[in-house]
């Protein structure tokens, strides 16, 4: 038999199998597929799929086939996709009897809930990229799958190739996760990266960064932090099996970095990264609480995260049993994203052939959400200062009646005035608030520039 032969009787034989075993209504070796979106994403799903298909039947057990492709505008040029399997008509396509998986790459919130709910509620399984639909909707998206018994994947939702959802739903499932800190932006981290090492503005940053792929359709998600929170969200709702919408995610973006920002913080070792953090804390009582939230951060260059560039992400998870782990990879654009939705849809195929279902989320321990008040961290606070004698010792009587620790002040004169930069150990976001809202009112501090949080 040659490879050929061997390669056509062992398909056979997976036909066969596949035929007599599937358990879950998938046409005898073949699952339906209706891909909803050919974007950024949409596009390298389609390609990779298409060019692979063989490989897809040998790892999945039967075959996929692209029933249809959902568009907005069907006049646009789609080179490579026959005309027959576009439709502007989604629900239409979702409710075919020969599709079983549906794929959301779409974006937005409101109409693919709408569509992945028909889906789920038609017994299709899901497959969605759809960060922002699943920080908004888990709880109800996650029902609906239940109630039907089919499976709901979001890989590509969290850092887009890096298999972070995977590895909490999954790989952890026996551990307890303590932290979860990471670079999961590529957009923010590509401007910040640019501003730093070539000098670029801003504008011409997220210009590229647009240009290239990564940032969302309306780079205001990506810059203000709501990317980055969707994602915090989801990896903190499955790290603590306690339920994290987007909404109780504090978030600050990077519009308000500066160049000066950056360059303070070459001048004293750091970099500055959008970090979103997932925390369980654990109170004096023991008590646990769980906080996420997203902020530019200032991340020591000698840090791992200090030299994650470009548009690459990178997590780190602390759990009990495992200790620190840390990802690697590409977080955004069409390819890598496409490879963790081919990953799912791989799964999803799976399920339908073989029988079976992913794992769920499971938020049974239901821990409170602490205040971000409650959280502590240590910070580099930029101001400028009246030149003068004493001035150093009123902002420090300032940190000291608030019990804020200074570890570090150093001084640089600009003419008239001088700029403190001052270093605190740790303290609380309720207590730096208001040392920073007395040192406004300090006579001669004419302004107090920037707070930035630091560590990774
Ligand atoms: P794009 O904006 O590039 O593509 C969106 C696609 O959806 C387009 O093909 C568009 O149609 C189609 N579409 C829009 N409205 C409708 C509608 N009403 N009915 C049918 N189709 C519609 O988005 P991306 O590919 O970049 O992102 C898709 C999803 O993947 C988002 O949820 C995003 O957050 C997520 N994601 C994206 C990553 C990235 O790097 N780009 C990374 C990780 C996740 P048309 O072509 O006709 O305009
Ligand atoms: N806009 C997102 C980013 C895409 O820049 O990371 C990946 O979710």
């Amino acid at each position: 038999m040659n490879a050929t032969t061997q390669a056509a009787a062992s398909n056979q034989k997976q036909d066969a199998t596949i035929s007599g075993g599937s358990s879950s209504g998938a046409r005898a070796g073949s699952v339906g597929v209706a891909l909803l979106g050919m974007g950024t994403v949409g596009a390298e799903v389609f390609r990779l799929l298409e060019e692979n298909s063989n490989d897809f039947t040998h790892r999945i057990g039967g075959a996929v086939e692209i029933k249809g492709v959902a568009v907005s505008n069907m006049s646009k040029p789609r080179p490579g996709v026959p005309d027959e399997l576009l439709t502007d008509d989604a629900h239409a396509l979702i409710n075919r009897d020969d599709v079983d998986v549906v794929v959301e790459v779409i974006g937005g919130i409101d109409y693919p809930r709408e569509l992945v709910l028909a889906a789920l509620k038609a017994g299709k399984s899901v497959v969605t990229a759809n960060k922002a639909l699943v920080a908004a909707h888990a709880d109800e998206l996650a029902a609906a799958a239940d109630a039907a018994d089919v499976d709901l994947y979001f890989e590509a939702a969290v850092a887009a190739a890096i298999p972070v959802v995977g590895m909490l739903r999954r790989s952890l499932a026996g551990d307890k996760i303590q932290r979860i800190s990471g670079i999961v932006n590529g957009t923010t981290n590509f401007i910040l990266d640019a501003m730093a090492s070539t000098g670029a503005s801003y504008d011409e940053a997220l210009a590229e960064a647009t240009r290239l792929g990564y940032a969302e359709a309306d780079p205001t998600a990506d810059v203000e932090g709501h990317d980055a929170a969707s994602k915090a969200a989801i990896m903190a709702s499955l790290g603590f099996h306690t339920r994290v919408k987007f909404e109780d995610v504090h978030c600050e973006g990077i519009s308000a970095v500066t160049a000066k920002d950056i360059a303070a913080a070459d001048q004293a070792g750091y970099v500055i990264k959008l970090l979103a953090i997932c925390e369980r804390l654990v109170a004096e009582d023991g008590s646990e609480s769980v906080n996420a939230r997203v902020h530019p951060t200032l991340v020591s260059k000698e840090h791992p995260l200090a030299s994650v560039n470009e548009s690459y992400n990178a997590i780190f998870v602390e759990a009990e049993a495992a200790g620190s782990l840390m990802f690697y990879g590409n977080g955004a654009g069409g390819n890598p994203t496409a490879s963790a939705v081919l990953g799912d849809l791989v799964g999803a195929a799976r399920n339908k052939v073989h029988g079976g279902r992913a794992p769920g989320e499971n938020t049974y321990a239901n821990l409170p959400l602490a205040d971000f008040g409650e959280v502590t961290a240590r910070y580099h606070i930029d101001m400028e200062v009246d030149d003068r004698a004493g001035m150093l010792a009123a902002v420090a009587q300032e940190f000291a009646k608030s019990g804020v620790s200074i570890r570090t002040v150093r001084q640089q004169d600009t003419g008239h005035t001088a700029r403190l930069i001052v270093v605190t150990h740790s303290a609380q976001e309720k207590v730096l608030d208001a040392t920073v809202h007395a040192l406004s009112n300090v006579p001669g501090v004419k302004a107090v520039d920037s707070v930035i949080r630091l560590g990774a």
